[in-house]
């Protein structure tokens, strides 16, 4: 409770200032974007935009080639990697050249991908209603699995002109993936190789302090849960994000609210690269709905992968059920390997395991050696590459030299 509160006070009090921000004596730094960082990494970068069925306008970005391979007009496989809950296509770049999941995939030789879920900082816009309209925070990590990861996976093969992907997840980017894998079944057949990296599919044994400790007040539909859903959660608007930029970069005594935002992601600061910090907090948290926070919370309480609780009368109108339906993960029967950590308390090494008998295509559960890997190493941590980046990639190439892509 004590770190949710904690949150609570920070982003409250950010907000406020940012209310005044004009009287802010305070030297903002640029935002970039993720083309903007790629370019400053010395690649190529792309930006682009695709609409869904029900009008969301979502930005992806795309490192087309590898300068050091000098391979622009060789014939390069494609990877698409999707980051998790309150983040963005940043955290796949902020390693930096070496490190980074995304250019240790271009420099092995792929056209690399990167999307960009609904509600984030990069994808807040919709064809069919403003950002201001009810409706627009309506949707859960269910919306970004069944209807941003099809457009967005159909985009890339149609502008390739390839017909399967790699897939990268980490976190809700496995959580969505599990979504299309099972509600558009079709769908696995454009996968080649899919990386999920802490999957939270199923989250009874979850131990996240923030998870645990909401749960009493939203994990079943009641006024708490119909107070807070339907609405952004932490909105990164311009002056909150670089307030936390400059203060996590330029003032050591805010640094604990720096580890207060790791912390929200879950697992200690451990492992993880302290020098990226302060870009993180430049693009982080990047947006999400209150309701995919609701969602993940639903899950914990009912031990189970299943659709969004809107309560009894609703569930009835929208389903034909009063109880949510599950998803049938057994529909996924795309290549998978699944990663998990013995430090993650979101995604739980006991919770993963109840996934295997379920995956009719399952080809490996690799759990971590390192008994500290918490839930944003697989991203952040100082031995991603080696642990993570390395094995993904090496896996996705053995694919493709037996396959001939
Ligand atoms: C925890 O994990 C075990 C083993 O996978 C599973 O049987 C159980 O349903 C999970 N959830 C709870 C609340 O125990
Ligand atoms: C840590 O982050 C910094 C800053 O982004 C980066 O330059 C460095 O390569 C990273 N180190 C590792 C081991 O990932």
């Amino acid at each position: 409770m004590l770190k949710v509160s904690l949150i609570l006070l920070v982003l409250s009090a950010a907000a406020v200032l940012a209310d005044f921000e004009p009287f802010l004596d305070i030297p903002f730094k640029p935002v970039r974007t993720s083309a903007e960082r790629i370019e400053s990494h010395g690649y190529p970068s792309e930006s682009h935009y695709v609409e869904t069925e029900d009008g969301y306008v979502l930005n992806m970005f795309r490192i087309p080639h590898s300068p050091k391979l000098k391979n622009e007009k060789k014939e390069r496989p494609v990877v698409f990697i999707m980051h998790g809950l309150f983040s963005c296509s940043d955290c796949f770049l902020l390693n930096g050249p070496d490190n980074a999941l995304a250019y240790n995939y271009v420099d092995a030789g792929y056209d690399v991908w990167l999307g960009n879920a609904r509600g984030n900082l990069y994808s807040r816009k919709n064809t069919k209603m403003s950002i201001n309209h009810p409706y627009f925070w309506r949707f859960s990590w269910h919306e970004i699995g069944h209807y941003d990861l099809p457009a967005m996976i159909d985009y890339v093969l149609a502008t390739t002109g390839q017909e399967k992907l790699h897939y990268v997840g980490h976190s809700q980017g496995c959580t969505t993936f599990f979504v299309m894998g099972s509600t558009r079944p079709e769908y696995n057949k454009k996968i080649k190789t899919a990386h999920m990296l802490a999957p939270p599919i199923f989250m009874g044994n979850v131990t996240e302090g923030i998870i645990l400790a909401t749960a009493p007040y939203v994990g079943s539909p009641g006024l708490g849960a119909e107070l807070l859903q339907n609405q952004v959660f932490l909105p990164l608007n311009q002056y909150i994000q670089r307030l936390l930029d400059t203060a996590c970069s330029n003032q050591p005594i805010m640094l604990s609210y720096c580890k207060t935002l790791a912390l929200m992601w879950g697992g200690d600061l451990g492992n993880l690269n302290a020098t990226l910090l302060p870009q993180v907090a430049e693009t982080h948290p990047a947006g999400i709905s209150t309701n995919q926070g609701i969602h993940f919370i639903q899950s914990y309480v009912s031990n189970d992968f299943r659709r969004y609780d809107w309560g009894p009368k609703n569930n009835l109108a929208f389903y034909g059920t009063e109880v949510p339906p599950s998803y049938d993960i057994t529909k996924i029967d795309a290549n998978l390997y699944l990663y998990s950590g013995e430090a993650d308390g979101s995604a739980n090494v006991m919770d993963i395991a109840r996934l295997p008998g379920l995956l009719p295509n399952m080809k490996e559960l690799y759990t971590i050696p390192d008994p500290t890997f918490g839930h944003l190493d697989f991203i952040f941590a100082n031995s991603v590459k080696e642990i993570i980046n390395d094995k993904v990639i090496g896996i996705s190439k053995d694919y493709d030299a037996k396959n001939k892509f």
